[in-house]
């Protein structure tokens, strides 16, 4: 019954909120394809989500690799022939890039830009053929408020005192900006894409530190990635589901 059930395509999906999110969407009756760079931790989180009834597999995917990406892209292709729910979760944080912007070594800053702005673009652009097959394509872009420029530059706000981390911050700047791009061009289409803010959430990536957990943080992307057909395109979205200033 492939054909009337959804296919969604979460990168990154091995762990942390990309997991949470494949498994909430995979709990709604939605066929999941883990994208994972390694086979093996792939393998471990199928099997995690086969015995909890979820219908999954995984698909080879480094974003920073555009063989694996079209790779992936041929077989969602002849395997369903569309595609309807990308989630662009993969994204790192280097621990060199936490310093002052003056100090930033500019291959932190490349390969930062690589897996969290490259790779969603080229990830995106090869799924997109895909997804407007779909009834209802939909596109979410994993950002973070510390891509606000608004925010950053108010310095009423927290995020503006936080300190330096030029590459991660400015990597969802420009996620940000793919996002806007991208719904202007297919307003006239059935695709939506927007940005959202899990919220600071205990994973890897940022050395469990945040308040939330992946699962919360999941919860507020799983409602984007299945909005309805008056539901908004090219915006950008706190937890809580509000607008984000830029
Ligand atoms: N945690 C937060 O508080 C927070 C807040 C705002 C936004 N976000 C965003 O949420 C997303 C998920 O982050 P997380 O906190 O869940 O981090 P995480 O636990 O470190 O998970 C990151 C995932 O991305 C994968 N990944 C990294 N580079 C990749 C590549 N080149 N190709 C394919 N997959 C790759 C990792 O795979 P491996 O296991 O192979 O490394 C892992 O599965 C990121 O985009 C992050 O910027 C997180």
């Amino acid at each position: 019954m492939a054909e009337t059930k959804k296919i969604a395509l979460v990168t990154g999906a091995n762990k942390g909120i990309g997991f949470e999110i494949a498994r909430q969407l995979g709990q709604q009756g939605i066929i999941i394809l883990l994208g994972v760079r390694d086979q093996g931790r792939g393998e471990a989180a199928v099997q995690q989500l086969q015995a909890e009834g979820c219908e999954v597999s995984s698909v080879a995917l480094d974003v920073t690799d555009q063989a694996s990406i079209n790779a992936a892209a041929a077989f969602i292709d002849s395997t369903y022939g569309r595609l309807d729910i990308l989630v662009n979760n993969a994204g790192i944080s280097i621990p060199a890039g936490r310093v002052a912007s003056g100090e930033l070594d500019i291959n932190v800053l490349r390969a930062v830009y690589e897996t969290n702005v490259f790779g969603a673009f080229a990830v995106t652009k090869a799924m997109l053929p895909l997804l407007k097959r779909s009834e209802a394509g939909r596109i979410v872009n994993m950002s973070s408020e510390m891509g606000s420029l608004s925010m950053q530059s108010d310095q009423a706000s927290p995020i503006s005192q936080l300190p330096p981390l030029l590459a991660y911050n400015s990597s969802k700047t420009v996620l940000n900006a793919l996002t806007v791009a991208f719904a202007n061009e297919l307003r006239t289409t059935a695709v939506k894409i927007n940005s959202v803010s899990p919220g600071f959430c205990a994973t890897d990536l940022n050395g469990r530190r945040g308040f939330l957990s992946a699962e919360e943080g999941a919860k507020a992307v799983v409602p984007f990635a299945l909005l309805p057909t008056d539901g908004p395109t090219g915006g950008f979205f706190s937890r809580e589901g509000n607008p984000l200033p830029w």
